[in-house]
């Protein structure tokens, strides 16, 4: 199977979406689902494509699938992988992230970094001196993005036309980078959110400019009942992200009105025909088998919904591991 890995990006760093161009993130999505047809086949197996190149992950909040995933993304090509976790290195502490930056990078060859400040991964990326890709900081999560993507193109075929609608804390790392996302694939976008929960200016404007080139809408919108109508894709994250939880009361409050049920589905009124699938970055509270919703009970989506036939975000889940290997591929291979 033809792979194509030129797409502008080798020896580049990913730390946001609107770094990219058009073309590129489309072609990091086409990457990821030949990649996922290739592992299907084993072809893999024997043509890994990073063999001998070591990579480090370098994270500061928790993870299940961006860590599992890039781990089995460089196992499958043949890299190594080193996990540096909270208090493993010295990185912001005892040392400058610019100096750990120099060091990981002379013995490297790239970086996956998890964390809070979106500046500190920007230092990691000025001098490590090896590609640094972003596994998720406080302002973005481009990676999750590229896999909703390539999981909207497998349910729909297309992506160009489509209308993804975010119901929930509207400007969080997820939202953020979903708007980016989907203006510069031409799907059009709605924020849905309280006022108070809001994008701001400087995200809308990316995604207002990147939609515009690509003849889509960006929308922000306060009303669960009317933004959904026409939806292809329900979109939603946790109310409350890594780092805020201090605000969790506030924030339940804030967003009990923009819970994801079947009504809501419903309303979209797509449901006939496999017009919309429900889509969540996971982790995600939708019953009581977590120890925040046994306490809480705050739930951004019903288990009804979450575990309907058209709820795809297992696979979504999956795809996480194709598009980072995608992105590694891009940039090392
Ligand atoms: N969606 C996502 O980034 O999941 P993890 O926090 O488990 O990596
Ligand atoms: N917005 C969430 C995403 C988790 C993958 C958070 O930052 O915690």
């Amino acid at each position: 199977m033809g792979l194509n890995l030129d797409l502008g990006l080798q020896g580049r760093s990913l730390l946001a979406l609107a770094e990219l161009t058009d073309h590129q993130v489309l072609g990091l999505v086409d990457l990821a689902i030949n990649l996922k047809a290739r592992k299907l086949a084993g072809t893999h197996i024997a043509a890994p494509l990073l063999r001998g190149r070591n990579l480090c992950l370098v994270f500061e909040k928790a993870s299940t699938r961006t860590r599992c995933a890039t781990v089995v993304a460089a196992r499958d090509e043949g890299a190594s992988t080193e996990y540096l976790g909270k208090g493993d290195i010295h990185f912001g502490k005892k040392e400058s992230v610019a100096d750990s930056a120099r060091v990981l990078g002379r013995m490297f060859d790239g970086i996956l970094f998890r964390g809070y400040a979106h500046r500190t991964v920007e230092i990691l990326a000025e001098h490590a001196g090896v590609p640094v890709w972003n596994g998720l900081t406080d302002d973005w999560h481009p990676t999750q993005i590229l896999a909703d993507l390539q999981t909207i193109k497998e349910h729909f075929g297309q992506l160009k036309g489509l209308k993804v609608v975010f119901v929930g804390d509207g400007r969080n790392n997820v939202c953020n980078s979903l708007m980016v996302g989907c203006a510069m694939a031409g799907v059009h976008v709605v924020d849905c959110c309280p006022p108070e929960l809001a994008p701001s200016e400087h995200v809308l404007a990316l995604a207002r400019r990147a939609a515009e080139r690509n003849g889509s809408t960006v929308t922000v919108s306060h009303d669960p009942v009317t933004a959904v109508k026409g939806a292809n894709v329900l979109y939603t994250d946790v109310w409350v992200s890594m780092g805020e939880e201090s605000q969790f009361r506030e924030r339940v409050e804030l967003l009990r009105p923009f819970q994801i049920d079947m009504a809501m589905v419903e309303r979209t009124g797509n449901l006939a025909g496999d017009r919309v699938i429900f889509l969540h970055c996971l982790p995600a509270f939708h019953n009581d088998e977590t120890e925040v919703t046994m306490e809480s009970g705050a739930l951004e989506v019903t288990d009804d919904v979450f575990e309907a036939p058209f709820s795809k975000v297992f696979e979504e889940a999956e795809n996480r591991m194709h598009t980072i290997k995608a992105m590694i591929l891009a940039s090392l291979a």
